[in-house]
């Protein structure tokens, strides 16, 4: 069954107040959900309600008790005369047996629930789609002693004991929502409270639970909440607008965390930290994530959307957001680097791919597969694009007009850009090609200079995507500029090109010496660009361009080139050589981006630059350029891997760029065969007091022939067996190896007695990091494909959700060798047809075959 866009209508029946009331219990919870309904226009329609697996036991309709309802696939049809009716249906539902996780279900013996997209529908009977706002009181009923904790959506409201152990409480919510938002959770959990003064003075309560023993784990979350609460005051004018805000982190979750109204629920790895389990990069993770949740009670709660064809205007616009926030925090142009290679990593491919679809897709089977890349990140993209187009203040307007004009309603992207062009004064027509064509458009770029004067000739291409042969030209915002090859300085101010036509020149003047193109700066736009510059323009600018993120675009271009060269077995190493040792001698550079600048792009992404991606190759290329970087520079890497060394840590912007650059350097004298390193990696991993050097010492460890490796993983293993997060990182870290033994051995983990299916982090660690390492994954005997579809098949039985997310990898046959590709597609072709498959996964595997 598949759904399209343009078949959206309004809801027949609208649902102005909810009255839930919950008998709860891990076996049988009983739901009572009182609806007054009123008709949406005027039809003879009956009422119906979406529902999927519990269990009906009564149906009133204002008052009395009714027989004629009737269920229809899962809907419950109630025929209704009239205009406005209380509904009350009675229903069963068994938490304890929600593999699913949507819904109501258990995690660690306490009691959540996750309802964005549709698991509202799994806990009672409703219109579940995001344009019918209601206003919820909820009660919840439960024993006493396993669930001391009752909370639900918006301000508490009264609670109280009854005589038989068990005890109850209520909760209100005055704002109107769509029923994804709504949440309870029941629990034996501890607090870290704190609380919040609001511009306007009001004083919010916060508070963080989780099980007592995570307790000190939570202050960072709780500082990044207080912080994102300020950051959205001042940088949107956006204010909290209740009394309290609660976060609840749970073990077992389908992705990071959900903004339920008031009362966000988190996967437990993007809140718990400590210096001794958490590495810089979650701590990053935790402050963006916490950030991104409360972010949504504006762009998402106050103003939702119209239907899920929309994600993207909440998501894409919160992403952007998140973005801004983290990058106020430390650095500007490692944010902006991180997040690129993000988008490259995760996005560009799946545009590329059998599953490319635009930013608002026309079609969905299964909306749980549309909480992608390309809505959240490349929707970020489009968002900043559009503040790019406008400048700082005509944005700041659009969102102004768009808060206040949607605010407590349901919209659309379409209304987000009309924001936008009213605010910013400006005309989007074009530009709303970004959200219905997919593909990533590809820019040639080259600089034609007769003396003084230069042309900059643009063309540009969106590639055919699935069901999108032929694309129009869009609107690319491209910020340009020249920097002169003698002087190393800027010829003239940047330019910011807006490139809207297959074809553009753009003329320059006034050049006192040979120009050197610095394009995309920022990568203002999500783009590929293709330059004719040489590769010593590149390690020019690598050295010179005052934009620190196309300073580290040209030494990634340089790295590409030259590694792409080697594959088809042209190897010069020297510029990139050069153009490392020079970054590492710019005392001038923060430590944090010098680490950015001087990795090597990935193996995958080498791989999406080439037509038939020979995985082996790949491999032998980089390793080789990383063994003479690594030999060349040894005197470099050893100064910077002594910088700070032994020094206690501490969790700030230049500690972090020290400990990244660090590992850095550990893993290119690790690559240049030192007799010594493996014993220095070991050391690193013993003494560390803190997980980022320690993992960043077991990174280098699992790759290395050297047999210390298993005495570091055994001890790693003995030590953090109890802390579910940190055994994550060792599954994973096992499953990123760059080791010819590397598929046994995850073979060997998913047979481990720690791992287990059933908890989402768990299986993605080995299966999920497994998928993304190139070489390991496409062995060409075809173990490694069939080991995902087999744990695919498993997974899906249990969750298919998680199982359809871990799908991609084997979609990408076409990128292939024939005989690659066909033991791919058999694998494919095996998931679809297993009997009783979900649609999730049927969704991602059979467009997977096709595309
Ligand atoms: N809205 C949540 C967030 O981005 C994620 C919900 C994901 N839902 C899903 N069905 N995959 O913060
Ligand atoms: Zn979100």
């Amino acid at each position: 069954l598949v759904i399209h866009r343009e078949d959206y209508t309004p809801p027949e029946w609208l649902v102005p107040e909810t009255k839930l009331d919950f008998d709860l219990d891990p076996f049988t919870t009983r739901v009572t959900a009182t609806l007054s309904v009123t008709r949406n226009g005027n039809h003879a329609a009956p009422l119906r309600l979406d529902g999927a697996g519990q269990k009906p036991l009564s149906v009133t309709v204002d008052g009395v008790a009714i027989n004629d309802w009737r269920i229809d696939g899962e809907q419950l049809v109630i025929p209704l005369a009239g205009t406005a009716h209380v509904v009350e249906t009675q229903v069963e539902i068994a938490p304890d047996r929600n593999t699913q996780l949507m819904g109501l279900y258990a995690s660690g013996g306490n009691l959540c629930t996750q309802c964005e997209a549709e698991g509202f529908r799994r806990i009672t009977y409703f219109p579940d789609r995001p344009d019918v706002l209601s206003v919820y009181s909820v009660r919840m009923t439960a024993d006493k002693k396993h669930f001391p904790v009752l909370l639900a959506n918006g301000d508490p409201v009264q609670q109280g004991d009854l005589d038989d152990g068990r005890h109850w409480a209520t909760w209100h919510d005055p704002f109107p929502k769509p029923s994804y938002l709504f949440a309870l959770v029941a629990g034996n959990l501890t607090v870290n409270r704190s609380s919040f003064t609001t511009m306007s003075g009001r004083e919010v309560s916060l508070g963080i639970w989780v099980r007592e023993a995570d307790l000190p784990k939570t202050d960072h979350a709780l500082k990044a909440l207080e912080l994102a609460m300020a950051w959205d005051e001042t940088t949107y004018g956006r204010e909290y607008d209740l009394d309290v805000f609660n976060i609840v982190a749970v073990d077992d979750f389908n992705f990071g965390a959900m903004e339920n109204k008031g009362l966000n629920i988190f996967n437990s790895r993007y809140i718990l930290a400590d210096p001794d389990t958490a590495t810089d990069y979650d701590y990053d993770a935790i402050a963006a994530v916490v950030a991104h949740e409360y972010f949504h009670n504006w762009s998402g709660n106050r103003i939702t959307c119209r239907d899920w064809f929309q994600l993207s205007l909440k998501e894409g616009f919160t992403v952007y957001r998140d973005q801004g926030f983290s990058a106020d925090q430390g650095s500007r142009a490692v944010k902006r680097i991180e997040d690129v290679r993000g988008l490259r990593a995760s996005q560009f491919p799946e545009d590329s791919g059998p599953l490319a679809h635009p930013v608002r897709p026309e079609s969905y089977q299964e909306i749980s597969n549309f909480y992608t890349a390309t809505i959240y990140n490349k929707g970020a993209e489009l968002i900043r694009m559009m503040a790019a187009i406008l400048g700082p203040q005509g944005f700041r307007a659009g969102t102004d007009l768009y808060f206040d004009r949607y605010d407590g309603t349901a919209a659309t992207c379409e209304d987000f850009v009309t924001s936008m062009e009213e605010g910013g004064n400006v005309d989007l027509t074009q530009f709303r090609l970004w959200y219905t064509q997919a593909g990533t458009p590809r820019v040639s770029a080259s600089l034609l200079q007769d003396g003084d004067r230069a042309t900059l000739r643009l063309a540009q291409q969106v590639p055919a995507t699935p069901g999108q042969p032929v694309k129009s030209p869009m609107v690319l915002p491209l910020r340009v500029k020249l920097f002169g090859a003698e002087s190393g300085t800027a010829l003239a101010d940047e330019r910011l090109v807006l490139f809207d036509d297959t074809l553009d020149t753009i003329e320059f003047e006034g050049l006192a010496e040979r120009a050197v193109l610095s394009i995309n700066r920022g990568f203002s736009a999500p783009v590929v660009v293709e330059t004719d510059r040489t590769a010593a323009d590149l390690a020019f600018l690598s050295a010179h361009d005052d934009d620190p993120f196309a300073r580290y675009e040209a030494m990634q271009q340089l790295m590409l080139d030259t590694l792409v060269a080697s594959v088809e077995g042209r190897a010069d190493h020297e510029s990139v050589i050069a153009a490392v040792a020079n970054t590492l001698a710019n005392t001038d550079l923060d430590l944090a981006f010098v680490a950015e600048a001087v990795l090597l792009p990935s193996e995958s992404f080498i791989g999406d630059q080439m037509k038939i991606v020979d995985p082996e190759a790949i491999f032998r290329a980089r390793e080789a350029l990383r063994r003479d970087l690594g030999t060349r520079l040894e005197t470099q890497w050893r100064q910077a891997y002594a910088r700070g060394e032994g020094q206690p840590y501490a969790y700030t912007p230049e500690d972090k760029g020290l400990r990244r650059l660090r590992t850095v350097a550990l893993g290119y004298i690790a690559a240049s065969g030192a007799d010594d390193a493996p014993d220095l990696a070991f050391a690193q991993f013993d003494s560390a007091d803190n997980m980022t050097d320690r993992m960043g010492a077991l990174t280098t460890l699992v790759s290395s022939e050297s047999e210390i490796r298993t005495t570091a993983l055994d001890i790693f293993y003995s030590q953090y067996c109890d802390n579910p997060l940190v055994l994550d990182k060792w599954f994973q870290g096992q499953a990123q190896s760059s080791r010819d033994d590397t598929g046994a051995v995850v073979a060997a983990l998913a047979e481990h007695a720690d791992f287990t299916l059933t908890n989402p982090n768990r299986a993605r660690s080995l299966i999920g990091a497994f998928g993304a390492n190139q070489r390991a994954f496409n062995n060409a005997d075809g173990s490694g494909y069939r080991f995902l579809a087999d744990q695919l098949i498993a997974l899906d039985r249990l969750n298919p959700q998680t199982a359809a997310k871990l799908l991609p990898p084997l979609g990408r046959w076409r990128r292939f060798d024939a005989a690659r590709a066909d033991l791919m597609r058999a694998e494919l072709e095996r998931i679809v047809r297993t009997p009783g498959l979900s649609k999730d996964l049927f969704e991602q595997a059979s467009k997977s075959l096709e595309g």
